[in-house]
C-alpha cells in the first residue's frame, strides 16, 4: 500500500460502498453515475474527514500528543469528527470555530455540527475573522502553547497550507480502494467529482489515482476560494503529497481540474444550483446530500452533464464526503408550506 510508511490509526469504517446512483443517471440522461459513500464512515455521523484525522492523529499518537487542537467554521465536520475522534482515543482536545458565514440564521450556530461538538463537552474558542486561515492557525498555536506551560503535549491540526499534507493520505488510500471496487465490479472510471476546500480531499485522490495507473479525470468543485486560487493550492499539494508516496513522476499540473461555476457567493452559501441538486439527489436516488461541499459539487456534476462534458457511455463516480449534519442549520432548504397534504 502506497501509505504504508506512515502513522495511522483507524478511525473509518471502509471499504466505504461503491454504488448506482441509477435514478439520477436515467433522469439527467448522461453518464452512467455512481457514487463513492464516503459520508458512511462512521465516526459520529461520517464524512471524508474520518480519513484524513487516520493520519493527522497517527502522528500525533506517534508524537505523544495528549490534546488535539483544530479550527474550521461553525458547521464544520471536520471539527465535529477531530473531537469525536479524541473521546474515541481518550484524547484531549480543544476546538476553534470562525465566523465564516455572514447572515445565518439562528439554526446555524445551534442546530448540526456545533449541536454534536457541544454534546462532546469539549472547550470552544471563537474566532470572529472568517477569512484569514493563517490567523486562525496561529491563534490556535498560541493556545497550545499556554497548554505546554502546564505541561499538556498538544498536537495541532492546522487549516492553511504549509505543513505537511498528512490528511490526504487519506484520499490516496481511497483511491486504492476505490480501484479495487472497480475491479471487483468490472467497471472502469472516466470521472471523480469531489468538492475542493483545503484540496487535501482532492490532492490525495489525484495522486492516489495517478499513482495506480488511471487516468481518471478529477473534477474539483471550488467550495471556498476561486479557481486560479484553488488550482495553484491543489496543484502544490499534489506535489507534495506525490513526493511523499514516491510518485513525483505519475502527476503535474495538467491533472488539476478545478471549476468554481458553482461556488456562488462563497462559502457555505446557498445558490439555486446547489438547492436543485440537493433536491434532486434526495428525490431520485434517497441521497442526502450538505449545503456547503456535497450540494456544490452535485450542482458541479449536473452542469458537466448539461454542458455536454459527461456524455452516455462515460462513467462517472460521485465522491460523496459527508456534512450531512450542516443540513439543520440551513431550515431554508425546505420550502415555506413543503410537506402539506
Ligand atoms: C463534507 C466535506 N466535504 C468536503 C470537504 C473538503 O475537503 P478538503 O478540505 O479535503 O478539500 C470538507 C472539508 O471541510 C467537508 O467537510
Amino acid at each position: 500500500m502506497l501509505t504504508d510508511d506512515f502513522p495511522r490509526v483507524d478511525l473509518a469504517h471502509t471499504p466505504t460502498p461503491l454504488e448506482p446512483m441509477g435514478n439520477l443517471s436515467t433522469e439527467l440522461g448522461g453518464p452512467e453515475i455512481w457514487i463513492k459513500r464516503d459520508d458512511c464512515t462512521g465516526l459520529a455521523m461520517g464524512g471524508n474527514k474520518a480519513r484524513q484525522l487516520e493520519f493527522y492523529i497517527g502522528d500525533a499518537l506517534a508524537q505523544g500528543a495528549d490534546t488535539l487542537l483544530t479550527t474550521g467554521a461553525v458547521q464544520s465536520n471536520h471539527v465535529r469528527m477531530t473531537v469525536a475522534a479524541a473521546c474515541k482515543l481518550g484524547l484531549q482536545c480543544e476546538v476553534q470555530l470562525e465566523e465564516r458565514v455572514p447572515g445565518r440564521a439562528p439554526e446555524y450556530y445551534n442546530s448540526g455540527n456545533p449541536f454534536l461538538v457541544r454534546l462532546f463537552g469539549v472547550p470552544i474558542h471563537r474566532y470572529t475573522e472568517g477569512e484569514d486561515e493563517e490567523g486562525a492557525d496561529r491563534a490556535l498555536y498560541e493556545r497550545a502553547a499556554e497548554l505546554k506551560a502546564e505541561s499538556r503535549k498538544p498536537y495541532v491540526i492546522p487549516l492553511a497550507p504549509g505543513h505537511k499534507p498528512l490528511g490526504a493520505l487519506g484520499y490516496v488510500k481511497a483511491a486504492e480502494e476505490l480501484l479495487a471496487q472497480a475491479r471487483t465490479l468490472e467497471i472502469a472510471i472516466d470521472a471523480v467529482i469531489l468538492p475542493s476546500g483545503s484540496g487535501s480531499t482532492h490532492a490525495g485522490m489525484l495522486a492516489g489515482l495517478r499513482a495506480l495507473g488511471s487516468q481518471a479525470r478529477v473534477y474539483g468543485f471550488c467550495v471556498r476560494r476561486h479557481k486560479e486560487a484553488q488550482a495553484e493550492r491543489v496543484a502544490k499539494r499534489l506535489i507534495e503529497v506525490a513526493r511523499m508516496i514516491g510518485a513525483e513522476g505519475a502527476v503535474g499540473d495538467e491533472d488539476v481540474w478545478v471549476d468554481d461555476s458553482t461556488l456562488g457567493p462563497g462559502y457555505g452559501q446557498l445558490t439555486e444550483g446547489v438547492v436543485e441538486a440537493i433536491g434532486l439527489a434526495a428525490r431520485q436516488d434517497g441521497i442526502l446530500l450538505d449545503p456547503t461541499y456535497t450540494g456544490k459539487s452535485m450542482a458541479g456534476l449536473i452542469g458537466l452533464v448539461r454542458s455536454g462534458e459527461l456524455g452516455p457511455g462515460a462513467r462517472a463516480v460521485f465522491l460523496h464526503t459527508g456534512g450531512t449534519p450542516a443540513l439543520f442549520g440551513y431550515p431554508e432548504l425546505v420550502a415555506e408550506g413543503e410537506g402539506k397534504a
